[in-house]
């Protein structure tokens, strides 16, 4: 119910907030690294609105992007129309992934992996789904106050004009972060702690390549990990 509503507005974020572009371009940009030339089959586990399962079959991957909100991926199929190389399906992701073993090269899964009530099984199951030697690059919110940074950072970055212009169009957006900003701060999610999500990988088969801060005042972790 609550990433339906947020399907509404989730766009302006691709469209009116740099740190959301530019965290696309960086994690894609991890992929084609990873890739070196190569297409790969990827899995984007949680893809919303479907903003990185585009940006990656338009660097020439085939992509397969699942999420549970049925709003989110009648937006993504929408932008997909004409697009061949990549197909949206609606999966649970506390659910087995409806794939077999090994059989994408990598997967992605951005900003999700904290709303899950059990990311260790997620977890596993993407490491199920990438074969061996295929990689995860992964991005959660490591803070619980996101929304007054982002106000900050907005603020800093353009001139009062542009910044009002950029602070109305995400209004709803921002109202909707303080709603999962307070479920951090409550301690609600599973995962809002690096050391939490470093067990939960160590677990489930994942061995840690480069983890790094990313997107607005790094707010958020990002990390590479290799399926072994
Ligand atoms: C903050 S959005 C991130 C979307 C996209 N990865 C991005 O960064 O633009 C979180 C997404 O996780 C999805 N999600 C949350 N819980 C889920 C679940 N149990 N199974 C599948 N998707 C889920 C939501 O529907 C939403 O699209």
């Amino acid at each position: 119910m609550f990433w339906n509503v947020y399907a509404r507005s989730y766009d302006n974020l691709a469209k009116h907030f740099r740190p959301y572009q530019d965290l696309v371009q960086e994690v894609c940009d991890h992929v084609d690294e990873y890739a070196d030339g190569r297409s790969l089959r990827i899995l984007d586990a949680g893809c919303g609105t479907g903003n990185y399962s585009l940006e990656l079959a338009r660097r020439g991957h085939t992509v397969v992007g699942v999420d549970n909100s049925e709003s989110m991926l009648e937006r993504a199929r929408k932008k997909s129309s004409g697009v061949e190389n990549v197909a949206f399906i609606e999966h649970n992701l506390t659910q087995p992934l409806p794939f077999g073993d090994g059989e994408f090269d990598a997967a992605v899964s951005t900003m999700v992996l904290y709303a899950l009530p059990d990311p260790g099984s997620a977890l596993e199951e993407l490491r199920r789904t990438t074969r061996e030697g295929g990689e995860l690059t992964l991005v959660t919110s490591a803070a619980t106050s996101t929304v007054w940074v982002s106000l900050k950072g907005i603020m800093r970055t353009g001139d009062f004009t542009s910044s009002l212009k950029t602070i109305v169009a995400l209004v709803p957006v921002g109202i909707l972060n303080l709603l999962i900003d307070l479920s951090h701060a409550k301690g609600t999610y599973a995962v809002s702690t690096t050391e939490q999500l470093r067990t939960h990988l160590a677990a489930t088969r994942w061995c840690v390549l480069d983890e790094m801060s990313a997107y607005v005042e790094d707010t958020a972790l990002l990390v590479i990990a290799e399926a072994v």
